[in-house]
Parts: C-alpha cells; structure tokens; sequence
C-alpha cells in the first residue's frame, strides 16, 4: 500500500513537472470558442529552433476524455514517430492524430485534410498554429500540440487546447406525455438535440387564449418540461415551445386536445 502510494506521488509529480516544462517551450491560447461554420484558429507557438527530426503532431480527443490519458498515449505515440510509422498507426480510442509534420513531410490523417490548414506551412519557424476552415459541433474537445525536437529536448512540448464550438438550437422535438382527461395531470416536454450553449425552454399559449387557472402549472425552463395540472377545458389549445441561446432560437408546437374522462372510463367499467 505505501508502496502505491509512492507511485502515485511519483507519477502526479512527473505530470505536473512534465507540464510546467512544455508551458515553457510550447505556449497555446488555451480556451477557444467559435461558432460553428466559423473558421476556429488553434494558436500554437514554439520557442526552438527546428532541426533534424523536428516534429509537430496535432492530436483530438473527445470532450470528457482525461488529459493525463491523452498525455500517456502521446508518449506511445512519439516513441511509434521514431520509428517513422505511417501517421494512421497513431491513433487510438482516446485520441487521434490529424496533423503530423515528420522529417520534412506534412501527413493529413483522417477527414481531416482540406478542413484544416497549417498557418504556417512549412510549420519550422516558431508557428505551429492550425485553423478548421469551418468549424462544426463535433470538433469541439481538446487539441494538443506537440512539438518534438530530439537535438533540443528543452525546446520539445505540448500545449492543450479546449476548444467549444458554439450553435444555436437545433428544432425542438415538443411532445405531450398522459392522458388530457378533466381533472387529470399532463406534461409537454420539448427538446433540441443540439445547441451550445444549453438552450433554455419557454413555453406559449396562443396570444388570444384564455389564461390558465393560476398555480396549476410549473415549468422548468431548464428541462423543457410544462407540467399542467388537474386539466379542464380550459387548457385545450396549441401551446409553443422556443428553445434558445446566445446564437438563435427555434421552436417547435404542441397541439392539447381534451378527452372526456368519462367515455374512456365507461368501457373500462364495463368490464367489470
Ligand atoms: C472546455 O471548455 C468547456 C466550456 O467552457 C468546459 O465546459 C469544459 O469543462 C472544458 N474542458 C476541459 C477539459 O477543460
Ligand atoms: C380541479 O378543477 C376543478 C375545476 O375545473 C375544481 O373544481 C377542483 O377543485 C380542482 N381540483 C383540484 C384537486 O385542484
């Protein structure tokens, strides 16, 4: 157990000097937020001088993804450049290669090529940076920039980059959960499938319809839910749900119909 112990203070060690060197040698903007269709610049800069053997690697890795996962997988992944493998060996699960600059060579892996472009291209002159020419939701997640310099170990590092793409609603889906009978409880729900930041959720009656009995209603404008309680003939109608954020708004509508309690429970009654 203390034996463990030890390890694990020398493992959170080695990581934490381990960033505090690549700050040094490599210095990235590290949040970026851009909307999406945008074009997103990844800002990358290194302070060594390019030589023999010089590396740039651009990785992703998903949101939700552990940073220190992605830093042991850099250390496969570097060794695996030593050996020249050909850029589609170094990707993993966790996290994919997209930009390699190797011994002169410039790899593009995966969709990758003709979405993004070296800003500075050959990348040897202090500029690792990269721009998505037109950001898309799923690009969100970390990017790391790695640069490796075997005659400058000092100058070798990496940078992590968050970067967020931001995008208005997507058409909410509305739906009504039970059964409209008088006197009974029902929920509108409505929900966009995307959309960052969260959208949040308003619901409206017509402009001309009558206004609901007061506290038979709750809405959570966080969940999208409306909650209308002990039902009457009042509340039949259309009711709209607008999802929104800071990019833009979208809506969807929800038609409420009442039954009549009483013929539905009849022909249950008559089975007894
Ligand atoms: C990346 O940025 C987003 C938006 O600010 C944040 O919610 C998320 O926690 C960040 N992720 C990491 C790993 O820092
Ligand atoms: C439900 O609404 C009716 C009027 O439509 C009212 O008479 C009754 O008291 C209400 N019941 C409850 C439990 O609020």
């Amino acid at each position: 157990m203390a034996y463990g112990h030890i390890v694990l203070t020398a493992c959170i060690l080695f990581q934490y000097f381990d960033v505090v060197r690549s700050w040094q040698a490599v210095v990235v903007k590290p949040s970026v937020f851009v909307r999406s269709g945008s074009s997103a610049e990844l800002t990358c800069t290194y302070d060594t001088h390019a030589s023999e053997g010089f590396t740039l690697e651009w990785r992703y890795t998903a949101p939700g993804t552990p940073a220190f996962q992605a830093k042991r997988v850099r250390r496969t992944a570097v060794f695996r450049v030593s050996y020249n493998k050909p850029p589609h060996l170094l990707t993993s699960m966790s996290c994919l290669t997209q930009v390699l600059y190797y011994n002169g060579r410039l790899y593009w892996v995966n969709s990758w090529e003709g979405r993004m472009a070296l800003v500075q291209n050959p990348p040897v002159s202090g500029v690792a940076s990269v721009r998505i020419i037109s950001a898309e939701t799923s690009d969100t997640g970390l990017y790391i920039c790695e640069v490796t310099n075997p005659n400058d170990w000092s100058g070798s590092g990496q940078g992590l980059i968050n970067l967020t793409v931001l995008t208005p609603p997507s058409v909410p889906v509305c739906q009504l959960q039970g059964n409209p009978y008088t006197g009974n409880d029902v929920t509108l729900s409505c929900h966009s499938s995307h959309g960052l930041p969260t959208p949040i959720y308003s619901w409206h009656r017509e402009p001309n319809a009558a206004p609901l009995p007061p506290d038979s209603f709750i809405e959570d404008q966080r969940t999208g839910s409306l909650m209308l309680h002990n039902l009457s003939e009042a509340f039949a109608g259309t009711y709209t749900c607008k999802a929104s954020n800071e990019l833009g708004q979208a809506a969807c509508s929800v038609t409420l119909r009442m039954t009549c309690e009483y013929n539905t429970h009849s022909s249950n009654i008559a089975e007894y």
